[in-house]
C-alpha cells in the first residue's frame, strides 16, 4: 500500500495517527457548535429570492436564526420562507426595494418588531449590467449603483440604528470590485465602493460592538451567471454554459466553480461569534482569482 492509500485508509476507518481505537468524538464539539451558532438570533437577508441570498437564509436557519427575507422579487421570497420552514426555521417576508432608504429602514423595524432583536444582517441584493464605459447609459450607471451601493449603504444604516446589542453587518460585494475586466465598470466601481463602504462603517460602528465585513465572491453558479446561458425561451445552451464556466474555472488555481454555499459559509462565520476581532475585512471566497 502506498502511503497516500494507507492515510486515506486510516482516514475513512475514523482512526487518528496515534490513536488506538476509534475516534469517538462529536462531528463538531460543544464549543464550536457555541462559536458558529446563531440560535435565538435575528438575521436579515436582502436578495433572499435567490442564488447566495436564498442560500444565506438557508444556512443562517441551519445555525439556529430566524431570519428576515428581504428582496424585489416577491415570488422567490415565497420560495424561501417555504424553504426555510420546511428546514424547520422561522421566516419573515418583507417586499423590500434595497434602493428605497425609507422602505430599507421599515424593514428593520419590522425586524425588530417581530423578534424583538437584530443581530446579523446581510446585505445580498445586487445586480449587474455589462457595458463599455463609452457606451454605458446614465440609466445603466444609475441602476446598478442604487441597488449595489446605495442599497448597501442604505442597510447598513438601518442595521446601524436597529441593533442594540451589538451585531454582525455582512455586505457581499465581487472579485470583480478588485479584478479589471472590459465592460464590468458599473459593476465593478460598486463594489469597490462597498470594499471601502465596509472599512469606514467599521470604524463608525465598532464602538457599539457591530462589526461590519464583507464577502467578496468569485464566480458563483446562481441566476445572475445562469442568465448567460439560458435563452429567452428558458432552455439551457449548454455550449454557452460549459465555455463559460471553463473560461472561469480556468482563472482559478483550484480550477473551480462555487456553489451558494461556498459564499455562505464564510457569511456564517463573519454572522457568528467565532468572528468576534474581525471587523473592517473583506473575506474572498473566490478560489484564488484575486489574492490579497
Ligand atoms: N454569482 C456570482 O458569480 C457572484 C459573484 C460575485 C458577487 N456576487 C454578488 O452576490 C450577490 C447575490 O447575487 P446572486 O449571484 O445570488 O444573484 P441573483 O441574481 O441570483 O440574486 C440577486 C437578488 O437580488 C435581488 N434584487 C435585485 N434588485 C433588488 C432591489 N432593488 N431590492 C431588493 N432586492 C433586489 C434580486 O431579485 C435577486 O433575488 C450580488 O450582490 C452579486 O453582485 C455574485
Amino acid at each position: 500500500m502506498d502511503m497516500i492509500s494507507g492515510i486515506r485508509d486510516r482516514a475513512a476507518h475514523g482512526e487518528r495517527q496515534g490513536a488506538a481505537g476509534p475516534d469517538d468524538r462529536p462531528l463538531l464539539s460543544e464549543e464550536l457548535q457555541r462559536q458558529f451558532s446563531l440560535k435565538g438570533r435575528t438575521a436579515v437577508v436582502t436578495g433572499a429570492a435567490g442564488g447566495i441570498g436564498r442560500q444565506a437564509a438557508l444556512t443562517f436557519t441551519e445555525a439556529g436564526a430566524d431570519v428576515v427575507l428581504a428582496d424585489v422579487g416577491e415570488e422567490g421570497l415565497e420560495q424561501t420562507a417555504k424553504l426555510v420552514e420546511a428546514a424547520g426555521g422561522r421566516a419573515l417576508v418583507v417586499p423590500t426595494d434595497v434602493g428605497d432608504r425609507a422602505a430599507v429602514n421599515a424593514l428593520a423595524v419590522a425586524a425588530v418588531k417581530a423578534h424583538g432583536r437584530l443581530d446579523v444582517w446581510a446585505n445580498v441584493a445586487g445586480i449587474i449590467r455589462n457595458s463599455l464605459i463609452v457606451d454605458a447609459t446614465p440609466e445603466d450607471v444609475e441602476a446598478v449603483t442604487r441597488v449595489n451601493l446605495w442599497g448597501t449603504y442604505w442597510g447598513i444604516a438601518a442595521a446601524g440604528r436597529a441593533m442594540r446589542n451589538g451585531g454582525s453587518i455582512i455586505n457581499v460585494s465581487s472579485a470583480g470590485g478588485e479584478m479589471p475586466a472590459p465592460t464590468l465598470s458599473i459593476y465593478a466601481m460598486t463594489k469597490a465602493g462597498i470594499n471601502h463602504l465596509t472599512r469606514c462603517a467599521a470604524t463608525e460602528l465598532g464602538p457599539k460592538n457591530i462589526r461590519v465585513n464583507a464577502i467578496a465572491p468569485g464566480f458563483t453558479d446562481t441566476p445572475m451567471v445562469q442568465r448567460n446561458w439560458t435563452r429567452p425561451d428558458g432552455t439551457v445552451d449548454e455550449d454557452a454554459r460549459d465555455a463559460l464556466l471553463e473560461v472561469r474555472a480556468a482563472q482559478s488555481p483550484l480550477h473551480l466553480t462555487a456553489t451558494p454555499e461556498d459564499q455562505t459559509w464564510a457569511m456564517l462565520y463573519l454572522a457568528s461569534d467565532a468572528s468576534r476581532f474581525v471587523t473592517g475585512q473583506v473575506l474572498r471566497p473566490n478560489g484564488g482569482v484575486v489574492m490579497a
